[in-house]
């Protein structure tokens, strides 16, 4: 095994196809040699989401062009890469099958092992691509299909403290977005606009904020939403509902991580408690705010990944390769992509479009 290893990472389970390849440090922070991510937004754009069959085209129009710059900008020569990890699940299925089947061609041809990554262990892990992380650590990863707090033990160790009953907190945002007239994806337009208006103008709901322990509900808050939007006329009132919108997320994570918070330290007690946000929506900053204040009430040392790294990105796919590259888990190329494959094994899924309880 080289006393560096390099892995190069693939992503093609939504509507992002992406390539990184990370190099092994002593320091223990690995480095990214390269880091590209080509994003679909103008295609899905006029149909309000993503549509599958035309993210799985794009993916396979690109994979490669887009393997060959992430090579070229690394300066890596492919003799000297270590592994291939791809994205197995959850995601599309017909997109996942591109990056697996990509990866897994570029693994026998170099010969070298492959490893099938979930990507929801990419959000997880993509702090540890700039700063240091033990085990264990309070994580709530919020993306556009999930919304989740869990207990990371370690690689391929989670257990759940809570998810959403009914929709992700970034398809609320992109909902809400979409109401307003907003294009997709709209999360960080959303946001922007936010800043333009009164937080106190609406009163909006919070579901289940003092039920259900640590699980989250977002589907009445778009209910509300659509029935104000219906007597909206101004600019300036759209302004208002995006930034009530907004202070109510706030609101409803700072209750729940609290209780998150009271969870996890009766399962790990321990002096230094660390708390991942993860995922699309950390990067929105009122959030981070948020949480960096309930965060310091309570003793918890908050880590948001670098901007570039909240997204949907391979960097935070060859991270968790590395990992488990280091401890040889590596898969067969019989590996199947599965579009819900779960985080924790326990979990039990109630519905479709990767809604857990
Ligand atoms: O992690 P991600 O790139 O893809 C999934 O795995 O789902 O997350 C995408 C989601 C979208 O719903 C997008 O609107 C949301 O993250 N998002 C944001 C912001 N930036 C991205 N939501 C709120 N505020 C933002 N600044
Ligand atoms: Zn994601």
């Amino acid at each position: 095994m080289s006393e560096k290893p390099i892995i190069l990472g693939i992503e093609t389970s939504c509507d992002e196809t992406a390539v990184s390849l990370i190099q092994d440090d002593k320091c223990g922070i690995p480095k990214i040699l390269s880091n590209v991510v080509s994003s679909q937004f103008d295609i899905h754009k006029e149909f309000g989401g993503v549509v599958p069959e035309l993210a799985a085209r794009s993916h396979v129009e690109k994979i490669d062009l887009i393997a060959k710059k992430a090579i070229d900008e690394s300066n890596v020569n492919l003799d000297n890469v270590s592994a291939i990890a791809a994205t197995a699940g959850p995601g599309l299925i017909v997109c996942l099958t591109v990056g697996l089947n990509f990866g897994k061609a570029m693994a026998m041809s170099l010969n070298i092992p492959f490893i099938g990554v979930n990507h929801l262990e990419g959000h997880a892990l993509s702090p540890k691509l700039h700063s240091k992380l033990d085990y264990p650590y309070l994580l709530l990863l919020i993306s556009g299909g999930h919304s989740q707090y869990l207990t990371v033990n370690g690689l391929g160790n989670y257990k759940r403290l809570g998810t959403t009953i009914d929709d992700a907190l970034g398809e609320a945002y992109d909902k809400t977005a979409k109401l307003l007239g907003i294009e997709f994806p709209g999360g960080p337009k959303l946001e922007n606009f936010s800043k333009k208006g009164d937080p106190n103008k609406y009163e909006l709901p919070k579901p289940i904020l003092n039920k259900g322990g640590c699980n989250l509900s977002f589907a009445g808050l778009k209910t509300a939403i659509l029935r104000i939007t219906k007597k909206i006329k101004t600019e300036q009132e759209k302004f208002d509902l995006a930034a009530s919108f907004q202070k109510t997320i706030e609101e409803i994570l700072y209750i729940k991580t609290k209780k998150a918070f009271q969870e996890f330290k009766k399962l790990h007690p321990m002096d230094n408690y660390n708390f991942v946000v993860a995922g699309g929506v950390a990067a929105n900053q009122g959030i981070r705010n948020k949480i960096i204040e309930v965060s310091k009430e309570n003793n918890f040392n908050p880590i948001f990944p670098d901007l570039n790294l909240c997204g949907d990105n391979a960097a935070m796919i060859a991270m968790v390769g590395l990992e488990k590259y280091k401890i040889k888990k590596f898969d067969g190329l019989d590996l199947p992509a599965n579009p819900r494959l779960p985080l924790d094994e326990n979990a039990k899924f109630l519905k479709g479009a990767g809604v857990e309880l």
